[in-house]
Formats: C-alpha cells, structure tokens, sequence
C-alpha cells in the first residue's frame, strides 16, 4: 500500500519509477533539472544560521564487542544559508549541516535507517551508502517525496570510512547543494585512541553570481555542467571553520594527536588534501582501514565519492592550514579549514627567529 502511494507521488514529481535510476549508476541527465532548480527557489526554505557541521561533533568511539543494531535518522533538509556573509544559497542536506552528521557503527552491526522527508520540502532525495552491500546503497529503498518515510536495515559488513551521498537522477546537483556526509564502520578491534577526532567535508558550489558578490546566489547548472565552480568549501561555507568564521576545527594541545575524517563530497573536484606546516603523520588512503597507514604524507588525493582518515601531531604551536593544494580553491573559492595548536614554542624544533639569540644555537 505505501509503496504504491510513495510510487506514485514521486511519478508527481517527475521521478516516477524512477527509482531505477537511484545510486552510482545513473543514466543519462535528466532535462528536470532547471525545473528541480525552480521548485526549491519557489518553495519558501527555511533559513538557517549556520550550515557548516561542527567538525567536533563526532559520536563517541565504538566500546563494545559484540556487534549491535543501531538506530540512524536521516532527515534531507531543504534550508537557505549563507556561504559567505551576504552571499545566501538554496542548501540541500542532511539534518540541516554540511557535511550530514557523521555516522559510527562497528563492523557486522545493524543500521537500522529511518529517512524521513520533511513535508515542507520542494524535492525527493534519498540516500546511497558505500557502507551498505546491496542495490544503490539503499538509495531505491530510501526514495521519498516530500512527507513520506523510508526505511532501510543493512549491516555493515566492512570496516573504513565511507561516504554516503544523495542518488537521486539530479544526483550531482544534490550532491553540489550538500547532500554527502561519512559513515564510519570501526574495526572489530577499534580505532587507535587518539586526543582529538575531527570531521571535515569539502565540496563544490555552482552559482550564478561570483565569489563575494552579495545577494542570493542561485544554483548554475550550466557552470556544474562545465565543472567550473564558485565556490570551493570546507563544511560548507567559506572559511567556515576558522577563528574569524565559527572558530578553529579545533584548538588542541602541542604533543597531541588529532584525526580528521575527511569526506571529499564533490561531485566533481579531487581534493589534493594538505595540512600546511605539517604532514599527514598517518595516512589512510581512502579511509580504508584494513592496511597499515602510509606515514608523512604530505598532499594526497581524495577523489569525489571518497573518504581518507588522517592524523596530525603538533610538535609547536601555531595555526595549521587544512587545504586542497589546487590552491586558487584556497585563495579564491573558500577551501580552508584551521586547527589551533595551543603551548610552549620549541625552537630546537622551529625557531622563526633565530638572531633573537634565544634558540641556544651553538655557534660554529
Ligand atoms: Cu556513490
Ligand atoms: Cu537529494
């Protein structure tokens, strides 16, 4: 009875049967898209304050060993916020932040998923995890209109880190608005502990309008076309996770360990991922957990539709870039985050003066 009411209504919006074309495959683009544009503009979204995720908002790690069934909500907001101040956009996410929330589960648990699309939404969306083994990553399963719920129950059969994404035929556009986020499946062992975890997601913004220009920006579809983005972000805004935004990603102590999850949503740019000052002091490549992590790693790419887990450690203090080194993305479009690294300077380690006399340089 629901499925052909949800069949139906989605039919209405122009994705009927459609979910054939839900997850990574995709067929080809679908002429709607400008009308999928003009029904979020028309829909009066609510606005929100603040679109970018905070990076420390990360579940606890996994305590158990036994696997269990956990309980996940997805809800794909449709919200207005600004990307810069001044400069606001039609966001599309999950849960009302970009990236969505990130999720944490052990490997051979349950995820037991309601997605609920609010009925004051404008679009159907849904939700295509890399974790889940089945079709579409659930996205068939998840495909709601506006006011209708799905469930979705899969076990994650495989450690690492992984995106999940919106797959609905627009999939690009959504996924450009902000519909990406990780799921996290631990290692039955668990992860190393570490003094800070940290969660950070990059992706690209088509407008109309240019970087800074005020006023409301409207999605270009043509320039997603041409993959020639206006904005480059880090959770969703420019600059937003640095102390003249909302703050650093985090401060921390020199001698601490800080792990990013870093989710690279796209849909189309590769991030040469970098932390200025520093290396990635482990690596994991495509936040894959089941090989041993490269060390010193100092730009890596994590491609759209990819995850990678790195650590830091923060030997002096100072402020550490977090970049995509194609750097006119940092010094044009936004794409920068920062981690405040609070304590005694070391200048047997880094001395940026060292005529001051106060380095103890043995002279020769
Ligand atoms: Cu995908
Ligand atoms: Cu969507």
């Amino acid at each position: 009875m629901f499925e052909t009411t949800r069949r139906r209504a989605l039919q209405a919006l122009g994705v009927g049967g459609a979910a054939a074309a839900a997850g990574c495959t995709v067929r080809a683009p679908t002429a709607d898209a400008e009308k999928q544009r003009d029904r979020v503009e028309q829909q009066s979204t609510p606005s929100v304050d603040r679109i970018a995720a905070d990076p420390t908002d990360i579940p606890e790690p996994i305590d158990r060993s036994e696997p269990a069934e956990v309980d996940v909500t997805l809800r794909p907001e449709e919200v207005t916020a600004e990307i810069e101040p001044g400069v606001t956009f039609d966001y599309m996410t999950y849960n009302g932040q970009v990236p969505g929330p990130m999720i944490r589960v052990r490997k051979g648990d349950t995820v037991n998923l309601t997605f609920e699309n609010p009925s004051n939404n404008a679009l159907p969306h849904n939700v295509d995890f890399h974790a889940a083994a089945g079709p579409g990553g659930g996205a068939e399963a998840t495909m709601t209109a506006p006011g209708e719920t799905a469930h979705l129950r899969f076990k994650a059969t495989y450690p690492g880190a992984y995106i999940y994404h919106c797959a609905v035929p627009n999939l690009d556009m959504h996924i450009s608005a902000g519909m990406f986020g990780i799921i996290l499946v631990e290692p039955e062992e668990g992860m190393p502990s570490v003094d800070h975890e940290l969660y950070l997601g990059q992706h690209e913004i088509y407008t109309d309008g240019q970087p800074g220009q005020e006023g409301t920006h409207s999605f270009d579809m043509a320039a997603m076309k041409r993959e020639d983005p206006t904005y480059v972000v880090m959770n969703g805004e420019k600059y937003a996770m640095t102390p003249s935004v909302h703050g650093s990603a985090a401060t921390v102590s020199t001698g601490d360990t800080a792990r990013v999850y870093f989710v690279t949503g796209g849909p189309n740019l590769t991030s040469s991922f970098h932390p200025i000052g520093n290396v990635w002091e482990e690596f994991w490549p495509q936040g894959s957990l089941t090989t041993e992590p490269q060390t010193h790693i100092q730009t890596s790419p994590v491609a759209p539709g990819s995850t990678c887990i790195a650590t830091m450690t923060f030997p002096v203090p100072g402020n550490f870039k977090l970049v995509d080194h194609a750097l006119s993305r940092v010094a044009r479009r936004g794409c920068l985050a920062i981690v405040t690294a609070e304590g005694e300077e070391r200048p047997d380690v880094f001395d940026p003066d060292p005529q001051s006399g106060e380095g103890g340089t043995a002279s020769a």
